[in-house]
């Protein structure tokens, strides 16, 4: 079969001299299958609960991985947004820029797809318009009015998760609150909509169209009955390009070669077509784009006219804004029957506002399409050093950044919303972004600042003045050895000036007046030569030892340093003796006390047989003299 196909190939290459970029897809074989369901996460925006929706019985998960917002009651603007009745939006006083951060997502590739909403009961006239990013990469920007078209109430785009985690922003344009319906994550083939060499981990496609044709009808792929390895595409139904001049037929006849890898169309898809008529044999599709942007065309066909019968009887050409994409196509002659889906795909550069595509019969007959899809290239944007991000978030806590700064997402990309105070350079060696200014003075932020802000390796200024951030200046700081300018003026910081400051050679400006600085200022930054540098140590009572503070105490030589502390050690160890000895003293007199107390009993005893002893003896002797004096008394 491969040897089949291979040979179609060269038969068009043939017929299609002119084509270079352009693929041909369809299948040879058997449609190739996953053997698992694709990963799916669908978030619905807003809602406490899981949620289940008809007529697919999709789960949308209750919010989680948000950033901030408040939630509100929506009101759906169109009737294929899906059947939610909550949203996240989020107000500018919660920051210019919010994600939806979700965690724990194999690494593939995804379709990513954001339903918008409007807040309800609101009478404002509340149509936010907004940008949103994936991954670091802006691929949307709402256009006003958005609200009244059907396909413009969501942003799609197919992207490569390589990190685990999948990063959806919204950054506010100062028209109104960005309010998000839902997100789904849809893994699909990792192959999808591989375009050639161009394709790959660096690109994004974001959907700008995708029509079937013929059938008016709206649908999802899950609608379709299309596999889950699609994405659950969403295509816009039309059933005429040029009314009175077109007609669109259909069949309920099987089409071979639709539900294939990598894109896994929905067989029905084929099962409607517009085919022009004599009136206009040319069938014309136009729509709006971003002038100067790569657009990915894919092209559907099926023969689905029993009229048609044998090769020759249909043959069109492709032009796509006046160029030929595809000449002398003939849908029988390529797929080898009636109701075999093909694809034709092709990159073009839009140069202007709109894209065209003409179908043009060069054979007498008639032109027909089954469905079109456009999607526009976008490069991935580079991220910022990982190690740098977490470096802010730490500051962002450490010195309380108030809400409305948001920094959330990226600080650097996408390039047009950085997040506020932050100035970016692209490191082209390693290949990411990183912090080249702080500028957050004036902002009334406390705190102290974080050791690791020297992780913020490239920065080359600082300007926190005017702030009240406490605490001690961090020693680390001397490590950022680009650091030109450093402005830490009017804040509460105290501690003395660290010496790793001397260090910072490219330092230029070094602002600390007006905080509370002690001590002696290192002698390396009072001895820098001052004609280029502007170095100011005013407004803090404690400094001391350069020109136009106060002198420090006597200075020490080393020597006398080493003696007072010879002397310290000296006293140390005397006193450490007479401790010694006192205690050893008060340790005898106890040890006595000790002993005397345990012997108290026996003492007591013979004290007691001392003192009966005595009054015995005294009895004796009582006894012995009393005769006498009797005697004596008796005595003449
Ligand atoms: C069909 O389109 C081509 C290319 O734009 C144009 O030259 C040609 O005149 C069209 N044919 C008719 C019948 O309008
Ligand atoms: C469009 O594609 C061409 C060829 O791959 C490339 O050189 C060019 O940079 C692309 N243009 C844009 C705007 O991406
Ligand atoms: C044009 O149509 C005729 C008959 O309908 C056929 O013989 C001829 O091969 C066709 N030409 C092309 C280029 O297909
Ligand atoms: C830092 O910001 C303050 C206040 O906005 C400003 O006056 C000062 O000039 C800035 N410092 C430097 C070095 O630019
Ligand atoms: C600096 O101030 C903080 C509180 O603001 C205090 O805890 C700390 O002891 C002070 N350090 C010095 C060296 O005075
Ligand atoms: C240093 O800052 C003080 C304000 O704290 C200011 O009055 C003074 O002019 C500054 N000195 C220099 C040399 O910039």
């Amino acid at each position: 079969m491969g040897s089949c196909r291979s040979s179609h190939l060269h038969l068009l290459r043939l017929f299609l001299p002119m084509v270079f970029s352009a693929n041909i897809f369809w299948a040879s074989s058997a449609a190739h299958t996953h053997s698992r369901d694709p990963f799916a996460i669908r978030i619905s925006c807003g809602a406490r609960e899981d949620v289940r929706t008809q007529p697919t019985n999709a789960l949308w998960y209750r919010d989680f991985g948000y950033s901030g917002g408040r939630l509100a009651n929506a009101t759906p603007t169109s009737h294929i947004t899906p059947p939610l009745k909550t949203l996240r939006y989020f107000p500018l006083s919660d920051g210019p820029e919010n994600c939806y951060n979700i965690r724990n997502i194999p690494n593939g590739h995804y379709a990513v797809r954001i339903f918008f909403a409007l807040v309800a009961d609101s009478n404002l006239d509340n149509e936010p318009v907004f940008d949103i990013s994936v991954e670091g990469t802006q691929i949307y920007t709402l256009k006003s009015g958005w609200s009244n078209i059907d396909d413009q109430a969501f942003a799609e785009a197919l992207v490569f998760v390589t990190d685990g985690s999948m990063s959806t922003c919204f950054h506010s344009t100062g028209h109104g609150d960005p309010s998000i319906l839902s997100i789904e994550i849809l893994q699909v083939d990792a192959n999808a909509y591989n375009f050639g060499p161009e394709w790959g981990k660096g690109t994004i496609l974001r959907t700008a169209k995708r029509i079937t044709c013929g059938s008016g009808k709206p649908a999802f792929d899950e609608d379709l009955n299309g596999d889950h390895w699609g994405g659950d595409r969403f295509w816009l139904g039309t059933s005429t390009f040029n009314k009175g001049s077109d007609q669109s037929i259909s069949t309920e006849n099987r089409i071979t070669q639709a539900s294939v890898k990598p894109n896994f169309y929905p067989e029905k898809l084929y099962h409607s077509a517009i085919v022009s008529t004599d009136r206009q044999p040319n069938i014309t599709f136009q729509m709006e784009v971003n002038p100067n942007k790569n657009y990915s065309i894919w092209l559907h066909f099926a023969e689905i006219d029993p009229g048609i019968t044998s090769k020759g009887q249909r043959v069109f050409d492709v032009l796509v804004n006046s160029g030929i994409a595809f000449t002398d196509v003939d849908i029988i002659q390529i797929t080898g029957g009636h109701n075999a889906a093909l694809v034709l795909h092709k990159i073009v550069a839009a140069s202007g506002r709109t894209l065209t595509i003409i179908l043009m019969p060069t054979n007498g007959s008639h032109a027909i399409i089954n469905a079109i899809e456009v999607f526009e290239v976008i490069s991935a944007e580079f991220r910022t050093s990982k190690e740098e991000v977490t470096a802010l978030q730490n500051l962002k806590n450490s010195l309380g950044l108030p809400l409305r700064f948001g920094w959330n997402g990226d600080p650097c990309v996408p390039q047009q919303h950085p997040w506020s105070g932050v100035d970016c350079q692209f490191d082209s060696r390693s290949g990411k972004w990183g912090i080249d200014g702080l500028g957050l003075d004036n902002q009334g932020l406390r705190g102290t600042l974080p050791d690791d802000i020297s992780k913020l390796r490239h920065l080359q200024s600082i300007n926190l003045s005017g702030n009240s951030i406490q605490g001690a200046i961090p020693f680390s700081l001397g490590s950022i050895t680009g650091l030109e300018t450093l402005d830490l003026s009017f804040n509460q910081l105290n501690g003395s000036i660290p010496e790793s400051l001397g260090q910072l050679t490219s330092l230029q400006i070094l602002n600390l007046n007006g905080n509370m600085l002690s001590g002696r200022v290192p002698a390396k930054l009072g001895g820098r030569p001052l004609h280029r540098a502007s170095f100011n140590f005013t407004g803090n009572s404690g400094l001391c030892g350069i020109p136009g503070l106060p002198a420090c105490g006597p200075h020490l030589s080393l020597a006398a340093k080493f003696g007072i502390a010879l002397a310290a050690l000296l006293v140390l160890l005397l006193l450490v003796v007479c401790v010694t000895c006192w205690l050893k003293r008060r340790q005898n007199t106890l040890r006595v006390q000790k002993i005397a107390s345990s012997r108290e009993a026996p003492y007591a005893k013979s004290k007691t047989n001392f003192v009966r002893d005595v009054q015995m003896s005294k009895h004796q002797r009582l006894h012995e003299q009393s005769p006498t004096p009797t005697e004596g008394g008796l005595l003449p």
